[in-house]
Order: structure tokens, then C-alpha cells, then sequence
């Protein structure tokens, strides 16, 4: 069997008239941690809904191919439970809608049975000792008067115990202080450690990677990428920015 997670194959897509995303490609495997950077506007988030299935965005053209079964027309709600994840750059409200009630429920939509509230309860209060997270934050509305942080934290819970195949996480660093930085980072490590998922990180920063191994770095710039390479690319970005990157291409 193959080992691919995701294959994203020629990918184009835009929203209502503009085309925002030009014949894109990549392949994640199981266990790998890739890394998406580029400038602001580049198209990196939208890649991020376009996998996901957020219907505001068109697929012009291409694939996404997801465990081997082409996703492409799925809506958001099949693909999540089919096991992919996206951690929202700006997480929404939901009054009325306690956290622990939204991760329950989608953990029984996803496996289709009942959960056992005492099995949830143990699995969600170990979670959320990993995330330094007070347990109180479990019976408060899905991200009402959460701090910016504690959005942040509340996503990476659900990452924990929905345990996706692929999880892609849309700047889930920014915003946060360096010790939550590193809360956040441990989570995302406990997730590959049990899970052994596949990570998709858009990132401007490297903090949060500092405890993962990076497999691939793909760089986003106006909608296309420019250049794929390993781990050590994140460090020349970081030197040299995107100018001189593009500099250098000429
Ligand atoms: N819902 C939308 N409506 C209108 N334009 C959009 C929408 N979503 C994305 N765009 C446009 O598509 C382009 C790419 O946006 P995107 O959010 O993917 O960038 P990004 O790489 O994630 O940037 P950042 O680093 O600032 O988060 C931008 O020019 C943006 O204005
Ligand atoms: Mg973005």
C-alpha cells in the first residue's frame, strides 16, 4: 500500500472570479511534518481551506487526493471525517456550544459510535494537562472570550483527541507567548508521537518547530511554489527573507 496521505496534483483554485492558486503540487507521506512559508497574500491559508473543503474557495483545476480516495469534490464535513483537520488562523466563536460537547460530538461523528463519557472525560483531562489547560475551559462555549492563546490551545486539543491522519495548522503560533509557543509545540509532538499523523504547518515563525523534525519545507509565493527542500530551507528564509530567495532565482 502506498504511503501517501495527501497528494495535492496540479492544483488550482481561487474565489468567486480571481484565481488565487496556480497549479500547485505535493505529496505528504504518513509521518511526515512539512512546513509552508511565504509572504503575506501568498495564497498559504487558502491552500490550507482548498484541502479542507471550505466551499467559499473553487477548484479551477487539479486534485486533491486524500489515504488514495480523490476528495476534490467532498464537502468539508465528509473530509473531516475521513481524517483531515485544519486549525483555523482566526478560530470562530460559537456561543451556545460548550468545547467538550463540540469535541465529543465530533469525535462521534467521525467513528460513527457513542463515546463513553468516562473514557472521553480521562482522554480530554490528560489532553488537556499536555496544553497546561484548566479543565474549567472544557464547559465554556466554543472560544467565547477565549484569549487569543487560549483559541490556540482549545485547537490543538481538538487536534489531540480527534487524532486526524492529516492535520494542518494555520499559523497556530502566532499570537501566542514564548511559554505557550511551547506548550503548543509539545502538543503538536504528542500528536505525532500517538497518532503518527502527517503535518501540514503554515508558519512565519520556526519557535514551533523546534521540537519536530522537518521533512519538507515548500515555499508559497503569489499563488505558486516556487521551491520545495528540506528542513535547513526554513533557516535560509529566516536569513535572507523572501527578496533575496527570489533574488537568487532570477
Ligand atoms: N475569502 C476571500 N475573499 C477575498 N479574497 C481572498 C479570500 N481568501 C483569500 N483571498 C485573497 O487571496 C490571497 C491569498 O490569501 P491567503 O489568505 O491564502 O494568504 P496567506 O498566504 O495565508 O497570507 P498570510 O501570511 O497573511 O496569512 C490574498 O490576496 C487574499 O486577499
Ligand atoms: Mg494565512
Amino acid at each position: 500500500m502506498s504511503n501517501n496521505v495527501l497528494e495535492v496534483k496540479n492544483l488550482s483554485a481561487g474565489i468567486e472570479e480571481r484565481e488565487i492558486l496556480h497549479d500547485v503540487n505535493f505529496t505528504i507521506k504518513k509521518g511526515e511534518v512539512h512546513v509552508l512559508m511565504g509572504p503575506n497574500g501568498a495564497g498559504k491559508s487558502t491552500i490550507g481551506n482548498v484541502i479542507m473543503g471550505n466551499p467559499r474557495y473553487q477548484v479551477t483545476g487539479g486534485n486533491i487526493i486524500f489515504n488514495g480516495e480523490d476528495v476534490t469534490e467532498y464537502s468539508a464535513d465528509k473530509r473531516a471525517k475521513a481524517g483531515i483537520f485544519l486549525s483555523f488562523q482566526e478560530p470562530l466563536e460559537v456561543p451556545g456550544l460548550p468545547l467538550d460537547g463540540f469535541i465529543k460530538n465530533a469525535l462521534e461523528q467521525k467513528t460513527g459510535e457513542r463515546v463513553r463519557i468516562w473514557d472521553f472525560k480521562k482522554e480530554l483531562k490528560k489532553a488537556m494537562d499536555v496544553l497546561s489547560m484548566n479543565e474549567s475551559y472544557g464547559k465554556r462555549n466554543l472560544n467565547v472570550g477565549f484569549s487569543g492563546g487560549e483559541k490556540k490551545k482549545a485547537e490543538i486539543l481538538q487536534l489531540l483527541m480527534l487524532k486526524p491522519d492529516l492535520a494542518i495548522l494555520d499559523e497556530t503560533d502566532s499570537g501566542l507567548d514564548v511559554d505557550a509557543v511551547r506548550i503548543v509545540s509539545k502538543g503538536i509532538e504528542e500528536y505525532m508521537r500517538e497518532t503518527n499523523g502527517s503535518l501540514l504547518i503554515i508558519t512565519h515563525s520556526t519557535r514551533i518547530l523546534d521540537n519536530l523534525n522537518v521533512d519538507y519545507t515548500h515555499v508559497c509565493v503569489n499563488g505558486h511554489i516556487i521551491e520545495t527542500g528540506d528542513g535547513s530551507l526554513v533557516e535560509k528564509i529566516n536569513e535572507g527573507g523572501y527578496e533575496s530567495f527570489l533574488e537568487e532565482r532570477k
